[in-house]
Order: C-alpha cells, then structure tokens, then sequence
C-alpha cells in the first residue's frame, strides 16, 4: 500500500481538496489572493463573499478597514502582509 498523495505538496501531483479551480496566491507583503469558486463564510457560516467576483483579497496584515477583505492598506506602510 502507498502513502497518499500530500494535497500541501504541489511537488506531489496532488489535486488541492479546494478543488482543480482555485487557486490561492500568496502575495508578498500583501493579501491572499483567492481566484475560483470557493465559498467564504464566517464563524457562523455567513456567506461573506456575497456578489463579489471570481477574484477575492484576504487581508493578512490586519490594517485593513473592510476585514477580512484587504484594503489596500497593507501598501501604505509597508511591511508583512
Ligand atoms: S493585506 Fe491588504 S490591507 Fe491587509
């Protein structure tokens, strides 16, 4: 029997469990950028991605004023994202 494929290692050939359409790009000193069809809900399991595109920003540096979306604050002070 073998190990099954590390979904974490792209090295692997592993299909990610979001599924073969998204695609989550962690930007330098800025947001997630998650593209595709992935739901996004809150503790509660509200729907936070309402009518927003197939493109959305997770804030990682905590600055923004519109979480957990990124802002465009993360630009202004610069630093770790
Ligand atoms: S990552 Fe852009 S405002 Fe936080």
């Amino acid at each position: 029997m073998t190990d099954p494929a590390d979904p974490a290692d792209p090295a692997d050939g592993a299909v990610s469990p979001l599924g073969p359409d998204v695609l989550i790009t962690v930007c330098p000193d800025g947001p997630l950028l998650v593209r595709g069809p992935a739901g996004l809900v809150d503790g509660d399991g509200t729907d936070l991605r309402g009518e927003r595109g197939t493109t959305i920003a997770l804030c990682r540096c905590g600055r923004t004023a519109i979480a957990p979306f990124c802002d465009g604050t993360h630009k202004k002070r610069g630093g770790r994202g």
